[in-house]
């Protein structure tokens, strides 16, 4: 099996990434400089797997950092790379810090797998490429759009970037486009940890519930959908985290050319705000006195994928629906409030 460096390691899809390639036996390397998150789930993925995982703190936008450690690893085969930030707000107010650290850490590693002859990538795309798409579910075949914010674009062009290296170098590259991953580890011993305010529904929510946001707010009910409120696609963490598993296998065997694929990770069906936060209640038995605002600016009454190209072609499957999400969002958040009282 081969040895993976994972970037951005320590955070939420990374970390249970990790988890699902130490149980497939491969050698796994973490690069994450801790900017987003905290470490802790290193001592996680410890108790899970019964290995532990070396991580290198190092900032990605910076080359010769990233370069060591393709220096020091030359049995790397394959890098995963989720380092960026993601805060669609925070990229509204701070466009630059966004192209720098989620384009700049990608061109760093580009090059680092260039000049040490790695010749496999899984990028962490997202839905925002395909923008208000005019027709649901989205397939990988719809117009990607203008970006809806600094954010969106950093995927985009990611994308882009990767498209143009792999017109020039012969290696595989898979962008894996994930929809709203959910949910955590069924151990709890990992899980979502933003930092700050969560830009995230789930984990509002998981906080809102253990009383530390002071309230819990439904972005407008008013929209065209079948209870009124937004419709997305909400997929459990761990089927994400088996999707990079399967997609190194692909890459691996059955992607016989090399070149730039592209897959939508969502469960495939949409499920509304209001939906969800009934499934969290009956999941857990409790109850959640949320408000209903306004419409927030900018966000789309409904978006949900077509997941069938990576079922058919990664042999991949959705194994855990919205109650499992809901369960084990919960029980790591009440653990880590526990771990910090
Ligand atoms: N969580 C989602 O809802 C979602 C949806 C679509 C796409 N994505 C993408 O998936 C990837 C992982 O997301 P996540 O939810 O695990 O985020 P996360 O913030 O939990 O993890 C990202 C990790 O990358 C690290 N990092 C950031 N910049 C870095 C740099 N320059 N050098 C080294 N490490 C750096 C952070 O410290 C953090 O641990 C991101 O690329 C994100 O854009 C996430």
């Amino acid at each position: 099996m081969s040895k993976v460096l994972v970037t951005g390691g320590c955070g939420y899809i990374g970390s249970h990434t990790i988890v699902s390639l130490l149980e497939r036996g491969h050698r796994v390397l973490s690069a994450d400089d801790l900017s987003r998150s905290d470490g802790s789930a290193l001592e996680g993925i410890k108790k899970i797997a019964g290995t532990g995982v070396v991580n290198y703190r190092a900032d990605l936008k910076d080359r010769t950092a990233t370069e060591r450690i393709f220096a020091e690893n030359p049995d790397i085969e394959a890098v995963i790379h989720f380092a960026a930030y993601k805060a669609v707000a925070e990229s509204v107010a701070q466009p630059l810090l966004y192209f720098d650290n989620n384009n700049g850490s990608l061109s760093s590693v580009l090059w680092a797998m260039k000049k040490h002859g790695v010749k496999n990538l899984v990028f962490s795309s997202s839905c925002t490429v395909y923008g208000k798409a005019e027709k649901l579910p989205v397939t990988e075949q719809t117009p990607l759009a203008e970006p809806e914010c600094p954010y969106a674009r950093t995927k985009l062009m990611g994308e882009q970037m990767i498209s143009d290296f792999a017109a020039s170098y012969p290696g595989r590259f898979v962008s894996l486009r994930y929809f709203n991953p959910a949910g955590a580890h069924r151990s709890a011993l990992i899980g979502e940890a933003p930092m700050g305010r969560p830009d995230n529904l789930v984990p509002a929510v998981t906080m809102f519930a253990a009383g530390k946001l002071p309230e819990l707010v439904v972005h407008g009910a008013d929209y065209e959908t079948r209870d009124g409120s937004c419709i997305r696609d909400y997929i459990h963490v761990m089927d994400i985290a088996e999707a990079h598993a399967a997609a190194l296998d692909y890459m691996a065997g059955k992607m016989k050319d090399h070149g730039h694929h592209f897959f939508n990770l969502g469960s495939g069906s949409g499920t509304t705000v209001l939906e969800l936060l009934k499934a969290f209640e009956a999941a857990n038995g409790v109850k959640l006195n949320y408000r209903i605002g306004p419409r927030r600016p900018g966000d789309l009454p409904a978006m949900y994928a077509d997941n069938r190209k990576a079922r058919e072609l990664l042999g991949w499957e959705i194994k855990r629906g919205l109650e499992e999400m809901m369960g084990s969002a919960w029980r790591w958040e009440q653990r880590r409030s526990a771990k910090k009282d």
